[in-house]
């Protein structure tokens, strides 16, 4: 089982939720890679049975580089692969970004897809609020379970 986690995020709170995510899956013996969606490639999702896309939410919406992304990739590439997806909000839209990317993996044919958290953290403009522990510790617990399920 492999899996790779893509994070859009400016200030730095979603790479930080990416990292917990991929520590709970690591735990459970799954080979992770995590990366920011700007520079993932073809051949690594090729490489993924899991799939996991996470954004900050800007306006209400995924960072833009999660749509260019899901465009560039071809029409069948995710067929058998699970996907997941997660936000990280300041304090509102977060579960319109996971709606927003579940509906971009259902549109290129994943197999299953499922909400990842949640996660409130930063203000809007200013990251002077990072993810608390007790949102990165339930963060390594999804990873876990993610794990778990296979
Ligand atoms: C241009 C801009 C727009 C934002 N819009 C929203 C928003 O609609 N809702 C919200 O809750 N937070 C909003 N935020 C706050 C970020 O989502 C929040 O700070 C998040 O933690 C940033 O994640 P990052 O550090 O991974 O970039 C916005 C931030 C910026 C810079």
């Amino acid at each position: 089982m492999k899996a790779l986690i893509l994070y859009a995020s400016w200030t730095g709170n979603t790479k930080i939720v990416a990292k917990s995510i991929a520590a709970g899956l690591r735990k459970k013996g799954i080979e992770v890679k995590e990366k920011n969606i700007k520079k993932a490639t073809l051949k690594e999702i090729e490489f993924c049975n899991i799939l996991v896309i996470g954004s900050a939410t800007h306006g209400g919406k995924a960072l833009f580089s999660v749509k260019s992304f899901f465009e560039k990739i071809p029409k069948g590439a995710l067929k058998g692969k699970r996907g997941v997806s997660f936000a990280v909000q300041a304090g509102w839209g977060g579960d319109r970004v996971v709606k927003e990317i579940k509906e971009y993996f259902l549109k290129k044919g994943i197999d299953k897809v499922e909400a990842g958290p949640v996660i409130s953290a930063g203000i809007p403009l200013l990251p002077v609020r990072r993810p608390t522990e007790d949102d990165l510790k339930k963060c390594k617990r999804f990873g876990e379970k993610l794990a778990e399920e296979g």
